[in-house]
């Protein structure tokens, strides 16, 4: 069943788990994804990047994801995920979008202000959750210019909260896209100091590669969306390169169908370790 962000959020809030929230960008992804939650019963989020709309469709993204969604019981959220462009997030809500997450954390801070609030307030026309991110959630190619982490505070926490009305925080605190570099760390006194600081549940991009030990504190202090792209294109491509090994393979379901295992055991994998199992209700 298609649901909201605010909706999966607030739960897991009160039941102090996270959900995990899945990059996609085609079928085969979606399907693994939808179904390791149907396995588990635990609700989901599906994460489309601007790059994935730019690589699937926007059109075919949302009628998969909400094809998919309609033959389970489990909430299934389709998501935005670092949304930059203003106008495909209002493109995404208009084609069924149930979650955006809005990034203007590389826009000076004022301007990820009014921008974030200028797209929850469209948002909410559609019923809609909004997640805005502060501090900064590095990509490599960000890493290669400084290592040094962009971190938010609890008064910038304060603040965007108050004015944005956003449903969902991202907090940059040590955290980067893709598997941890040497000398990444989260900053966990920080992150207690933001959950003090506001009401709305925090978000843990970057998650890929780290430990279970992390995630379960991260959950502690008030994590309750967890980013996961980097580990699923790790599981995919190595079952699809060892399956290729056998040169006489041709048919791409030959292939794709292990791929797809690979991604819905990691995927069972995440879910448990978030404690998400058994919360679809
Ligand atoms: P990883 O690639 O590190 O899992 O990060 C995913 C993410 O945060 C997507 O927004």
């Amino acid at each position: 069943m298609l649901s909201t962000l605010q909706s999966v959020l607030e739960k897991a809030q009160r039941g102090k788990y996270a959900v995990g929230a899945f990059n996609i960008s085609d079928l085969e992804q979606a399907q693994a994804v939808v179904t390791a939650a149907e396995i588990l019963q635990s609700p989901v989020i599906i994460n489309t990047s601007e790059k994935a709309l730019e690589y699937a469709g926007i059109e075919n993204l949302s009628a998969i994801v909400t094809s998919l969604a309609k033959h389970v019981k489990v909430p299934v959220v389709l998501n935005l995920d670092h949304g930059r462009d203003v106008k495909i997030a209002h493109h995404c809500l208009q084609q069924g979008w149930t979650g955006i997450m809005f990034d203007g954390s590389k826009l000076p801070y004022e301007e990820n202000v009014a921008t974030t609030a200028a797209v929850k307030k469209y948002a909410k026309k559609f019923g809609v959750g909004v997640e805005g991110e502060i501090g900064q959630v590095k990509y490599k190619e960000d890493m290669k210019i400084s290592k040094k982490p962009v971190l938010a505070t609890p008064e910038e926490a304060v603040d965007f909260v108050q004015r944005t009305h956003v449903d969902a925080l991202a907090v940059g605190i040590g955290n980067s896209h893709g598997l941890p570099v040497p000398g990444e760390r989260l900053h966990f006194d920080l992150l207690q100091r933001i959950h003090r600081a506001v009401k709305v549940p925090l978000v843990l991009h970057g998650a890929s590669g780290t430990p279970t030990a992390s995630i379960k504190k991260a959950i502690h202090y008030g994590i309750c969306k967890i980013n996961i792209d980097t580990d699923l294109r790790l599981v995919f491509t190595a079952s699809v390169r060892e399956t290729l090994k056998d040169q006489s393979i041709f048919d791409p379901r030959a292939y794709l169908t292990p791929a797809r295992h690979a991604i819905m055991d990691e995927v069972k994998k995440k879910i448990m370790m978030f404690g998400s199992n058994g919360k679809a209700k």
